[in-house]
């Protein structure tokens, strides 16, 4: 069995992306490919659209591959590292409902845990050993100061944050049990956004938790008003404070921190935001403007387990990648509203 991945080629690389059908995925999927490289989705379509590889091709002009199945089915991986011959993985697929994961704690388990070291195996058994890991904000403690670097003190409680720090710890582990290893963890802040082509976005299943989303439906009418949840946090307007990352910035960060890998890097732990907060209510102006028209909001109540304020230290990532995020709020409004507005 070889010690380290094969070397990184010298034109594109193929690349292993599970979860690729969804939001993150599926606009990375775009950037790799932006990049020359050569991208293969693996997703159970579980949390994906069945029509997104369609809309890959048309957006890529180009066939692509996808390999229909779970994350956790070992016989499934193995075979398609043995159809394929991946250079690097970039691992998305997962649940990622916070909610959720309090009320289901084994499926996140099995499914953000299990899958992964169902996954790392397979790498390990095939010899693929660099691999870029979704991890998330969220598994920063609560006590930590602002802006969050990567040294802040993790602690993030929920069941899905347990989930991602103990993918990160579970990848330190074996970079650390075994040479050749090549591992990135990338801390997103809040992706949001779709690609300006109006094709790929976020287009979740149900009410959206997320605020973007729900923003989008309630401009389309398919929600009746935006509840604030909270005007009277310690912010400077009273409403939460997050940091909003273009989805497709987020996608340019995974192929620079890929391309690291491949040039030889050992690896990385980095925050992907942009280092500015924005209120609740400067994303509503935001996605106002977007549409042309005000829209509905009452205040509500604080929601269980938000905090006030958070956002990125992204100098790490700039420079250890040469990543900076280029797309402002209005951005990410006009482009989710290309994806979600009414066509005629
Ligand atoms: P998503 O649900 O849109 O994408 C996840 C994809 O994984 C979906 O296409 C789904 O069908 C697939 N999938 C789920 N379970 C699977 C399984 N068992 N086997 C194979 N495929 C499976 O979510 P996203 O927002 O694109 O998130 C991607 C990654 O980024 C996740 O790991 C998530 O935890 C992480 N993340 C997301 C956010 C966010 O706010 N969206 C923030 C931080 C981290
Ligand atoms: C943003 C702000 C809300 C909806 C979540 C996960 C986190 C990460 C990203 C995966 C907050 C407010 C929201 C609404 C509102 N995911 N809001 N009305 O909670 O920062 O992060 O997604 O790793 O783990 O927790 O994002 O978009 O839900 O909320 O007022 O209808 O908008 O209170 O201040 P959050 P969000």
């Amino acid at each position: 069995m070889p010690l380290s991945s094969p070397p990184a080629p010298v034109g594109g690389a193929r690349i292993l992306l599970t979860g690729g059908a969804g939001y993150i995925g599926s606009h990375t999927f775009v950037a790799l490919r932006e990049a020359g490289h050569d991208p293969v989705i693996l997703d159970s379509f579980a949390n994906a659209r069945a029509d997104i590889p369609d809309r890959l091709e048309l957006l890529t002009d180009a066939p692509i591959a996808v390999i229909r199945a779970d994350v956790r089915d070992r016989a499934a991986l193995d075979a398609a590292f043995a159809a394929h011959r991946f250079d690097a993985v970039i691992h998305f697929a997962a649940l990622k409902s916070v909610g959720e994961s309090v009320r289901a704690p084994l499926a996140y388990a099995e499914v953000n845990i299990g899958g992964l070291v169902t996954l790392l195996q397979a790498m390990q058994a095939a010899g693929v050993r660099r691999i870029v890991y979704s991890s998330s904000a969220t598994v920063y403690a609560e006590s930590a100061t602002m802006p969050l670097t990567e040294q802040a003190p993790l602690g993030g409680v929920s069941g899905y944050a347990f989930t991602k720090r103990a993918g990160e710890e579970i990848l330190a582990r074996l970079g650390a049990s075994e040479p050749g290893w090549q591992i990135g963890v990338l801390r997103y802040f809040n992706p949001a956004g779709a690609h300006p082509s109006g094709l790929i976005g976020e287009d979740p299943a149900g009410v959206p938790a997320n605020l973007v989303p729900y923003l989008a439906q309630v401009a389309r009418g398919d929600l009746p008003v935006l509840r604030v949840f909270g005007t009277d946090w310690p912010t400077p307007d009273g409403s939460g404070v997050r940091d909003y990352i273009h989805v497709m910035d987020l996608a340019e960060g995974h192929v620079a921190s890929v391309a690291a890998l491949l040039g030889g890097a050992e690896g990385h732990v980095l925050n992907l935001g942009t280092g500015r907060g924005a209120s609740v209510f400067e994303v509503l102006k935001a996605y106002e403007s977007a549409v042309g028209r005000a829209l509905p909001w009452v205040a509500a109540p604080r929601r269980p387990g938000d905090l006030a304020a958070y956002w990125a230290d992204p100098a790490r990532a700039e420079a250890v990648l040469g990543f900076r995020a280029r797309r402002s709020l209005a951005d990410i409004c006009t482009s989710s509203w290309s994806f979600a507005r009414p066509r005629g």
